[in-house]
C-alpha cells in the first residue's frame, strides 16, 4: 500500500483537497447552475439579482432563504446555513463531499474518472475483486443448500434480511474462490492484498472456509472487506478481513450503508457490537443501529455517525467487556460533540438475543430508559469506591467532579443535589470542587475529556500562564547554576510535576557532588531528547539574578504556602465529610490541624 493511498482514505479532506486541485470542482461549479439544482426543491422567486424562497434546513413561514446566481452560492440568513452546489448536495441529501461529488457529476454526465489518479484506479480495482468475491460467497448461500444457511435460519434468520446485508457463504473447498478467480483472470496479488486469498508452500488457498459471509460496505456501497463467522463453536468465530489500502476499520461502520437514513430520521443511532446484533435488531424493526468492527470505537466512526444524528445510545454487551467499551466510547463520541446515552439489554447477554426474545418495542422501551453519560459513569464510579470509609468518598468526590466538570454549569448542576443525598458530601462542598478551586489539584490530570484536542495540541504546558510551571524552571535554574540548593530542595521536591521538570531534577540530584557544580554536557546524556530541549529552554530563557539565595528562598516560601492552602482545603473537605459523631476523634485531630494552618496563615 502506498503512502499516499492510506492518506487518501485516512484523512479524507487530504483526498478531498487533492481532488480540488485534480478540479474537479471547478468542473462541476462550471457545468452545473445552483440555481437549477436548489430549484429542483425549493421554490425559489427573483429578488433582485438574486433568487429567495423558504430554506429547507429550518422551518420558516417568511423567505430568508438567498440563492446567488452570480456567485453560485446560497445563504439562509434564518439559520445560517450556506455554500456552493456542492454543500447544497451534501446538506440537503445528507452525503458527504465525495457523494455529492459524485451525485451531481452523475446527474449533469460530468466523467468523473478522468480526474482519478492511478491510485484511486487501482482502488476501483479492488473494490471490484471484494464485489466479485461477495457476489462469489451470495451464489453459494443462496443457489443451493449450504450449511451456512441452515446456520443462519437456525439463528431465526429470514431469507429478505439475508438478502439486504448480502450475507454468503465460503464453503469447505480449499480453492473453489480461488479456482473462479483465477478463471476470470484476476490478479492474485491484489487477492492477497485483500485477504481473500493466501499462500502457503507455493499454493494458494481461501482465507475464509466453512464460514457464513458478512460483507462490510461502506456508504458508497463499496464492499471494503468481510467478517467470516464459523459455523458453531470454532475458533476464531469471526475471521476479519485484514486492513488494506480500501478497508480501514477504524474508518468504518457496520450496517451504516442500509441504516443511516433511518438514523437521520429518528435522529438517533443505536450502536451495538456485533454483526449479527445489527443484522437481528434490523430483521425485527430496530433500523436505526450500526456496529463498530471489533474494534473500539474511533474519532473518526464518531464523525461519521455525527453526519447523520448527534444523539448516539451505546448498547454495548452486558459483560465487563462490553462495560468497558462503552465507557471508552462515551469519552470518543462526547469528543465528537454527540449527546451519549448507554444501555445495557436486560434479558439475554446481547442485543440480538434480546430482540429475538422480545421484540423491537420493548427494545425501544428499553432505549428509551438508556442513561445519560453522566449518570452511566458516576455509576460506575461508586461501584468502584468505597463511600463508607472517608478515603473512598474522597475519592468519589473527587473523580464525580471530573465528570461533572466537562457537563455544563445548568447540567452538572442537576447533578449535585443528587450525589450529595446519597453520599453524604454537602452539596456545597461538591459545588466547590466543580465550580471552584477546591481540593482538586488544578493541575491534576482530568478524566479524559477531548482525546481529539489532547492529541493534536498535546499537553505541554506553557509557564507564561502557569505560575507552577514557572516555579519549577525557576528551581531547576538554580540548581544548574548552584548545585548546593538541590539537597536544600529535597524537603519540597513533591513540588516537580511537570514531567520534564521532574526527570531533570531527579538526575541532577544523581549527579550531585558536594562542592561540585552540576556538568550540564553528562545531565543531558542522561536525558531524553524532548527533556534535553526543556533543559535548554530554562537554560536560555530563565534569567538568573544576582541574588540567587533570596530567590530560592522566595520560592521555597511560596511552595509551603501553596502546601499549607492545599492541606487547608483537603481538611475543610475531611471536615464536611466527615459524621461527628463516629469520626468524633478525627474530626478534633483535624479541627485542631486547621487551626494551626490558619494561625500560621494569618502570622503571615
Ligand atoms: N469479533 C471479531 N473477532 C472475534 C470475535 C468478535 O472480530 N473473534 C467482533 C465481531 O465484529 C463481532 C463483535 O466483535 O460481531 C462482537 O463479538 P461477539 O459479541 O462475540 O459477536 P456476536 O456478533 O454477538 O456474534 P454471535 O452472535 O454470532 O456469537
Ligand atoms: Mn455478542
Amino acid at each position: 500500500m502506498s503512502n499516499k493511498e492510506s492518506y487518501h482514505i485516512e484523512f479524507g479532506e487530504v483526498w478531498v483537497r487533492g481532488l480540488r486541485s485534480d478540479s474537479i470542482v471547478d468542473e462541476i461549479k462550471s457545468r452545473v447552475n445552483i440555481v437549477d439544482v436548489i430549484g429542483q426543491h425549493v421554490v425559489l422567486k427573483r429578488a433582485g439579482s438574486n433568487y429567495k424562497g423558504l430554506c429547507p434546513f429550518h422551518n420558516e413561514k417568511t423567505p430568508s432563504f438567498v440563492v446567488s446566481e452570480q456567485k453560485q452560492i446560497f445563504t439562509c440568513f434564518g439559520c445560517g446555513a450556506s455554500g456552493d452546489v456542492i454543500e447544497f448536495t451534501k446538506r440537503y441529501y445528507n452525503l458527504d463531499f465525495m457523494e455529492a461529488v459524485e451525485k451531481l457529476a452523475g446527474q449533469y454526465g460530468i466523467e468523473l474518472k478522468q480526474f482519478h489518479s492511478g491510485d484511486s484506479q487501482k482502488r476501483e480495482q479492488l473494490f471490484e475483486l471484494n464485489r466479485m468475491a461477495a457476489r462469489f460467497y451470495l451464489d453459494a448461500f443462496t443457489k443451493r443448500a449450504n450449511p451456512g444457511l441452515d446456520y443462519m435460519r437456525k439463528r431465526g434468520m429470514d431469507p429478505q434480511t439475508l438478502i439486504r446485508f448480502g450475507i454468503g457463504f465460503a464453503d469447505e473447498s480449499w480453492d473453489s474462490l480461488y479456482r473462479y478467480f483465477m478463471d476470470q483472470g484476476a490478479d492474485v496479488k491484489q487477492l492477497m492484498e485483500l485477504g481473500l486469498i493466501s499462500q502457503s508452500n507455493g499454493k494458494y488457498f481461501d482465507k475464509f472456509r466453512n464460514r457464513v459471509m458478512f460483507p462490510i460496505i461502506n456508504t458508497r456501497g463499496k464492499v471494503i472487506g468481510f467478517g467470516g463467522r464459523v459455523l458453531g463453536d470454532g475458533t476464531p468465530k469471526y475471521l476479519n478481513s485484514p486492513e488494506s489500502s480500501i478497508f480501514l476499520k477504524k474508518n468504518n461502520l457496520f450496517g451504516l450503508n442500509l441504516t443511516r437514513q433511518e438514523i437521520n430520521k429518528r435522529d438517533c443511532a443505536i450502536l451495538v457490537e456485533g454483526y449479527m446484533d445489527v443484522i437481528s435488531l434490523y430483521k425485527a424493526g430496530v433500523r436505526n443501529v450500526s456496529a463498530s468492527l471489533g474494534t473500539a470505537l474511533t474519532e473518526n466512526q464518531a464523525a461519521m455517525l455525527k453526519r447523520y444524528t448527534k444523539n448516539v445510545i451505546l448498547c454495548y454487551d452486558s459483560d465487563g467487556a462490553g462495560r468497558a467499551a462503552a465507557l471508552r466510547g462515551m469519552d470518543i463520541l462526547r469528543a465528537a460533540g454527540c449527546n451519549v446515552k448507554v444501555m445495557h439489554v436486560t434479558d439475554g447477554k446481547d442485543p440480538d438475543e434480546f430482540v429475538k426474545k422480545n421484540g423491537a418495542d420493548a427494545f425501544y422501551a428499553l432505549a428509551k430508559e438508556a442513561k445519560p453519560f453522566a449518570d452511566y459513569k458516576i455509576d460506575q464510579i461508586r461501584q468502584e469506591t468505597d463511600l463508607s470509609t472517608m478515603e473512598g468518598s474522597l475519592e468519589f468526590l473527587r473523580r464525580v467532579t471530573a465528570v461533572l466538570k466537562s457537563l455544563s454549569p445548568a447540567e452538572a448542576d442537576l447533578y449535585i443535589g443528587k450525589i450529595a443525598a446519597e453520599s453524604h458530601i454537602s452539596e456545597g462542598a461538591i459545588r466547590m470542587e466543580v465550580f471552584g478551586s477546591g481540593l482538586a489539584d488544578a493541575r491534576e490530570v482530568r478524566e479524559p475529556v477531548k482525546p481529539a484536542q489532547a492529541d493534536r495540541n498535546g499537553d505541554r504546558r506553557n509557564s507564561a500562564n502557569d505560575p507552577g510551571l514557572y516555579l519549577e524552571k525557576n528551581l531547576i535554574r538554580l540548581m544548574l547554576a548552584q548545585s548546593d540548593f538541590i539537597p536544600r530542595m529535597q524537603p519540597y521536591e513533591d513540588v516537580f510535576r511537570d514531567a520534564a521538570c521532574r526527570r531533570i531534577y531527579e538526575n541532577m540530584k544523581g549527579l550531585y557532588r558536594e562542592d561540585e557544580e552540576i556538568d550540564v554536557g553528562k545531565l543531558a546524556d542522561s536525558l531524553e531528547p524532548a527533556e534535553i530541549a526543556a533543559m535548554n529552554d530554562i537554560l536560555e530563557n530563565v534569567k538568573l539574578t544576582e541574588r540567587d539565595e533570596d530567590v530560592f528562598v522566595d520560592c521555597v516560601a511560596r511552595i509551603e504556602r501553596e502546601q499549607l492552602k492545599q492541606r487547608e482545603q483537603q481538611i475543610i473537605q475531611m471536615l464536611s465529610l466527615a459524621d461527628d459523631e463516629t469520626d468524633a476523634a478525627r474530626v478534633e485531630e483535624l479541627t485542631r490541624e486547621l487551626m494551626t494552618i490558619q494561625h500560621k496563615k494569618n502570622r503571615e
